[in-house]
């Protein structure tokens, strides 16, 4: 299996339900589309808008970190903005460190890139393992680290802020860069941590984010802010895509100043957190023994299943009754994990998806 295959969807998401956060999103683009004049005649700056990269700044200032809107590259997305601090950081045959389970997305980065990975060890709890990552940093040299310090994906776990402090401490020593995908940073329905950024003293944390997980995929619109490295991030958005597209950007912006994003984010927070106990409750009538994550925040969950279930296979199974998982191995390159998979909770709770998870049991014989 492709790590490019790779979808965690079940039967029962409903596309036609659009969230009322949703339809003022589109409000406000329709209205920056219509208040267009000649702006498509000319590019944006290659940063981005400054009305959004300024509502970012102040999102940022509630997490922390005092970002001036200068330290901000608007990107296609999140995967753009880790491919474009991996390329202004590493050059080919470089070793980068990533935690071990991982988003997938990044082996395949570092693959096409030429770069060759190191992976530490993580908890399902506490993410990345600093301690183990200090000892790999005296046999390896190391250019870059790239973590989730908030509800990674897959299994939704979140640093201690000592191990955060650590890790940066380590980037001093050992002169690394740290790049930090904050993607489900603004997910939490407790609390939502600061990010990295709000330790980084001596500018080595790349924070690279968007709203794909939070608000809309389908607006492919993220960012970066570089550290040391921000003027160079920029020229290489200039030379891979010019620009942005400005009538989103401020469609955006808008929706972010009139308050509409923090409503519809505090609606959305409180419905992940009810599709996570509803997926937790299901989980529990299972026969099987499992050891499953229980996260404040992201949109999955970490199951451990016994030793002998390859889940592979059991994908393969599923896909076959029209339920489709995301096995374990795919966030790994060392082939470890093959009896966990993520579930995620990201869709609203509906018969057909909780028929679909009840059957899974029976697939794993
Ligand atoms: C942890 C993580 N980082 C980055 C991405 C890519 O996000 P985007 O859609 O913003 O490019 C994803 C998407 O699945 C993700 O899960």
């Amino acid at each position: 299996m492709s790590r490019s295959a790779a979808f965690d969807l079940l039967p029962g998401s409903d596309k036609n339900d659009v969230p009322a956060g949703i339809v003022q999103l589109n409000r406000s683009i329709s209205r920056a589309l219509r208040r267009q004049r000649g702006d498509f005649q000319y590019y944006d700056e290659p940063a981005g808008d400054p009305s959004l990269r300024q509502q970012i700044a102040l999102r940022a200032a509630k997490r922390g970190w005092q970002a001036e809107i200068d330290e901000l590259c608007i990107t296609s997305g999140c995967q753009q903005s880790l491919f474009l601090a991996l390329m202004a950081v590493c050059q080919q045959g470089d070793v980068v460190a990533v935690e071990a389970p991982g988003f997938y997305g990044v082996l395949q980065l570092l693959e096409q890139l030429g770069l060759q990975v190191v992976e530490i060890p993580a908890s399902a709890e506490t993410g990345l393992d600093v301690g183990a990552f200090e000892q790999i940093l005296q046999r390896w040299d190391i250019k870059a680290c790239v973590v989730s310090p908030s509800f990674a994906t897959p299994t939704g776990a979140s640093m201690p802020l000592h191990a955060r402090a650590h890790l940066i401490e380590l980037a001093e020593r050992h002169d690394l860069a740290i790049i930090e995908d904050d993607i489900y940073g603004e997910s939490g329905w407790l609390v939502v941590p600061d990010t990295l950024k709000a330790v980084d003293h001596s500018n080595r944390v790349i924070h690279c984010s968007s709203l794909s997980k939070v608000l809309s995929r389908d607006l492919r619109l993220g960012w970066i802010s570089g550290g040391r490295w921000h003027d160079d991030i920029v020229r290489l958005k200039l030379t891979s895509q010019l620009a942005s597209s400005r009538f989103i950007q401020r469609g955006v912006a808008d929706f972010f100043a009139d308050g509409g994003y923090a409503a519809y984010l505090r609606r959305y927070r409180q419905q992940l957190q009810q599709q996570r106990d509803q997926l937790l409750d299901l989980l529990g009538t299972w026969s099987v023994p499992i050891r499953a994550t229980s996260p404040a925040g992201g949109l999955a969950l970490w199951l451990e299943l016994p030793e002998q279930v390859d889940t592979i296979k059991l994908y393969n199974r599923a896909l076959d009754e029209g339920i489709v998982i995301t096995p374990g191995e795919l966030f790994s390159m060392s082939g470890k994990f093959s009896n966990c998979l993520r579930l995620s909770f990201a869709h609203p709770w509906t018969r057909a998806r909780a028929e679909a998870l009840m059957r899974l049991p029976s697939l794993m014989a």
